[in-house]
């Protein structure tokens, strides 16, 4: 009777437990950068001017397809928890919880087909660990702590 007490309260938590620690172990080095590399470097690695210099002539690098740099988890978190904060969760989201339904125009390429791409979207989603489509002025200090993006 006791054991059976005790195998119905370990259970439960070795179950809850499991998937929360296979999400903190998402980082950048181990799985952010590979996906990086493949899918996102011809437009925005080393190619590519940094963002200030990007942000003074948008126009000129976007007709010859360079996105800013973020070849570097440095360079990248700008874009995550930094000064473009939410910018990589407003491009690389499905669409399917906004109401317009649009995906974000990088959404595209993170992979050849729906399952590649939800596949890697899920990656960038348990690494960023809070995924807000809002911009830098709209998130608060607390929205930004929640933000994990280990590298
Ligand atoms: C074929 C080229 C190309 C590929 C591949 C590409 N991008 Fe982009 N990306 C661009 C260009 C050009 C822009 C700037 C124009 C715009 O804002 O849409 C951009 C803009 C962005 C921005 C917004 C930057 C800002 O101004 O705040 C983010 C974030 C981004 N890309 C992330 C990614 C990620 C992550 C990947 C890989 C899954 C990726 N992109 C793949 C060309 C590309």
């Amino acid at each position: 009777m006791k054991d059976m007490k005790k195998f119905f309260l370990v259970v439960p938590i070795v179950t809850f437990l499991i998937p929360t620690m296979a999400k903190a172990q998402m980082t950048y080095q181990k799985d952010i950068r590979s996906v990086f590399e493949a899918k996102c470097s011809r437009c925005h690695g080393t190619g590519s001017p940094l963002v200030d210099e990007f942000k003074k002539e948008r126009e000129k690098y976007t007709k010859v397809n360079k996105g800013p740099r973020m070849n570097s988890y440095t360079l990248l978190l700008e874009f995550v928890k930094g000064k473009d904060a939410g910018a990589i969760m407003r491009r690389l989201d499905d669409g399917k919880s906004k109401d317009d339904k649009k995906p974000g125009n990088m959404y595209l390429y993170l992979g050849k087909d729906v399952e590649e791409r939800q596949k890697n979207l899920k990656i960038f989603k348990d690494w960023v660990g809070s995924w807000s489509l809002k911009r830098r002025a709209d998130l608060s200090e607390e929205e930004i702590k929640k933000i994990t993006a280990p590298q």
